[in-house]
């Protein structure tokens, strides 16, 4: 897990991308402790605010030269409304960074990345870190339409292997992301697969990915009330290294996961193999 700071941050800039809005924070001594994967909390509506859950976001840059985070946010309800109304200049409540970010390669490699909307926004530090050490990296970026699309042009300047799918086909295939998935593993010869979007996007990425030979690590959207491993609002069955299943925590054991490792289909459930769910009333 990362070792956050809680700090006001400066709103440098926001900028509509799309559907989303791309929010610049001057984070000092965050940035240096950010890796790709990462995500942050912040605080919405003010100290007087009856809004207690602080709102998670990913972390899609982070540059320590000038101590800067940039967070990708759509607007889904009054507590992302009121923060996006944070004009340049003014401060949000900060903490950050959090979660287990994604495990970085040691040496040159060959990977995918797949995402739905803004879930490529955590991918493109690591692509790039990637590329950097002499590896090569190729993109899915899906999205419902067009207009939720992110990074399409920054996946263009990093590699030409880009694919495009939209599910109404307002740009390039029309489907979801994991449509040409299997091809492109092959077309790349991907050792392994970075994915980011909703649960089962990322559950059917593991599968493509497993029977394709290909690593799957995947970033997890699940819903957080603290993010700081808590409330247990964010737990997933997930497979130990030694085999047993336990219920762990999104927001401090993940959002990054080894998807093979994942219980899927058992999200939802107590099954009653894990560990624990006798305690919890499962026979
Ligand atoms: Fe509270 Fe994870 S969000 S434990």
């Amino acid at each position: 897990m990362a070792h956050p700071l809680q700090i006001r941050a400066e709103v440098l800039a926001v900028q509509s991308v799309g559907a989303y809005q791309q929010v610049l924070l001057r984070a000092p001594g965050v940035a240096a402790r950010v890796r790709p994967g990462h995500f942050a909390a912040l605080a919405v509506g003010g100290e007087d605010s009856s809004m207690l859950r602080r709102r998670a976001f990913w972390i899609h840059r982070a540059d320590p030269a000038v101590e800067t985070v940039s967070l990708v946010i759509v607007e889904r309800g009054r507590g992302t409304r009121e923060l996006l109304r944070t004009r340049v200049g003014g401060t949000v409540d900060l903490v950050a960074p959090l979660g287990t970010a994604f495990p970085q390669p040691a040496g040159p490699m060959t990977a995918l990345f797949v995402a739905d909307g803004y879930g490529s926004a955590p991918l493109f530090a690591l692509a790039e870190l990637i590329a950097a050490q002499g590896g090569a990296v190729g993109f899915i970026l899906g999205a419902a339409t067009a207009e939720h699309l992110f990074g399409v042009d920054a996946a263009r300047a990093l590699t030409a292997d880009v694919l495009v799918t939209t599910d109404d086909g307002s740009a390039g295939i029309k489907g979801r992301a994991t449509l040409p998935l299997a091809e492109a593993i092959k077309a790349i010869g991907a050792e392994a697969v970075y994915s980011c979007g909703p649960r089962e996007m990322l559950q059917a990425v593991t599968a493509v990915a497993t029977a394709e030979g290909a690593r799957s690590f995947c970033a997890v959207e699940q819903g957080m009330a603290c993010g700081v491993g808590a409330c247990m609002s964010c737990v997933l069955p997930v497979v130990g290294e030694d085999g047993i299943s336990r219920f762990v925590r999104s927001c401090v054991d993940g959002p990054c996961f080894d998807g093979a490792r994942v219980r899927w289909t058992d999200v939802g459930t107590i099954p009653t193999d894990l560990d624990g769910a006798a305690a919890m009333g499962v026979h």
